[in-house]
């Protein structure tokens, strides 16, 4: 008896002392756990403090080289634009937190410089090698001295290893484009409102060609290069970026040529030698989706006006302008300048660059200074026959329509007909 009592308290004797080794392992366990959790919290919070610090030294260094309003103003007069830091840029946007939008080389962010200032800043995708990076430099002293109340001001660029930018001022009701298409800002706008954007875009592209000291093509003139400020103003945006490299595919044309597919000029999409006339055709393209409020080439419209420029000269030249007029919904009080545009329009995007108005005249036609002599067709070259279109470019042998010419007239356009296939690329 007394042997198996002995027996039974060494056992439970060893069962306690091995339950109290695992208890006491499991609470080391335990608080192991707890340490390392505890340590990765303070880790964790040390990190976002540093990252606060490091966000308020680089505000702190804007600060400190954009300093008070005056001092920036000085820059501003003194033409020369800033230039950021990426870290500073970071600070600026709050670690980029807020898109506006992305185009065809990057992606633009909105910001505020520490005095307040809005800005919209464009951090570049494109490619640079050594040659790009000279030339990105030497554009951004163009740009930056370039100013016009029609022309998005430049405010700095950021030059840095890893990041290439562009600070713009912010344009408050964004691009012309959501205006015009389908979208809950469609038909937002009176149509007279959109004249003067017309005409407030012709300027801007006026000066980039008449005007200012250093003469700029655009390239790439559309409503999405269109900005407008808080009261409507419109501002050109995205001059003297041309020549910054290769942007993303989506935005050449299939060619291989420069602008956007449905603006560009055709001596643009086939490649060939281009003047400021192929700011004037993308312009005019830009008046038919004012004219109509819709995008060119929509699909979804009954088949003959699938195309709509080549629908408008149809009926232009039926005689039938009226009926341009009344489709777009444009109300009697504004058919004169409706009218006006049309022809305007149809000029810009004659074949032949030279037959083309400069931009002052586009501006004066516009504005009812400039009697507007009958237009002649733009579309030769889509409607059959033979000869090739490049050649036609090239040639000499079209009517020139300068400034001074479109008073004149000019019935007698001498444009072989085209390659037929020219509208596929065109229309895209
Ligand atoms: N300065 C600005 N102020 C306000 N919004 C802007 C500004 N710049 C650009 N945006 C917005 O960002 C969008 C994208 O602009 P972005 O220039 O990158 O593209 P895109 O104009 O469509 O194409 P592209 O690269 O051919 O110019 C614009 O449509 C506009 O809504
Ligand atoms: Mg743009």
């Amino acid at each position: 008896m007394s042997t198996a009592v002995a027996i039974i308290s060494s056992v439970s004797g060893t069962a306690a002392v091995v339950v109290m080794i695992a208890l006491i392992k499991r609470c080391l366990r335990f608080r192991k756990k707890m340490k390392k959790k505890m340590l990765h919290r303070i880790a964790k919070e040390a990190t976002e403090h540093h990252r606060k610090l490091e966000a308020q030294d680089a505000m702190d260094s804007v600060m400190i080289e954009i300093g008070p309003v005056e001092k920036f103003l000085n820059e501003i007069l003194s033409e020369k634009p800033m230039r950021f830091t990426s870290e500073q840029l970071a600070a600026c946007t709050r670690c980029y937190s807020s898109e506006l939008g992305s185009g065809g080389f990057g992606v633009v962010y909105r910001g505020e410089l520490p005095n307040g200032l809005q800005v919209a800043v464009k951090v570049l995708k494109v490619s640079m090698n050594k040659k790009v990076q000279e030339a990105f430099m030497a554009e951004i002293g163009t740009i930056g001295r370039t100013y016009h109340v029609h022309l998005v001001r430049l405010y700095g660029f950021c030059f840095d290893a890893d990041t290439k930018a562009l600070v713009y001022e912010f344009l408050e009701n964004g691009s012309l484009e959501k205006y015009l298409y389908d979208g809950e800002d469609r038909g937002r706008l009176e149509w007279r409102t959109l004249h003067d954007i017309a005409v407030g875009t012709a300027k801007g592209i006026r000066y980039l060609h008449e005007e200012c000291q250093q003469r700029i093509v655009h390239y790439d003139i559309k409503p999405a290069n269109i900005l407008l400020t808080a009261d409507f103003t419109p501002k050109v945006a995205d001059f003297g970026l041309a020549r910054l490299g290769e942007r993303e595919n989506t935005h050449m044309s299939l060619t291989g040529g420069r602008g956007t597919p449905g603006y560009a000029a055709p001596e643009l999409w086939m490649a060939l030698p281009a003047t400021e006339k192929c700011d004037v055709y993308s312009f005019g393209m830009v008046l038919f989706e004012i004219l109509g409020r819709r995008r060119n080439y929509d699909l979804a419209q009954a088949e003959s006006q699938e195309w709509f420029p080549k629908w408008v000269w149809d009926r232009y030249e039926q005689g039938d302008i009226e009926c341009v007029v009344s489709v777009a919904g444009i109300g009697e009080a504004d058919r004169v300048k409706a009218e006006m545009m049309c022809k305007v329009a149809l000029w810009c995007v004659q074949f032949q660059p030279s037959a083309r108005p400069t931009m002052s005249s586009v501006v004066r036609m516009l504005e009812g200074e400039m009697a507007i002599v009958p237009p002649v067709n733009p579309f030769h070259y889509i409607m059959g026959g033979g000869g090739s279109s490049s050649s036609m470019l090239t040639s000499s042998g079209g009517t020139t329509l300068s400034s001074s010419d479109t008073t004149r007239g000019s019935s007698e356009m001498a444009v072989s007909p085209p390659a037929k296939k020219s509208i596929d690329v065109m229309v895209e």
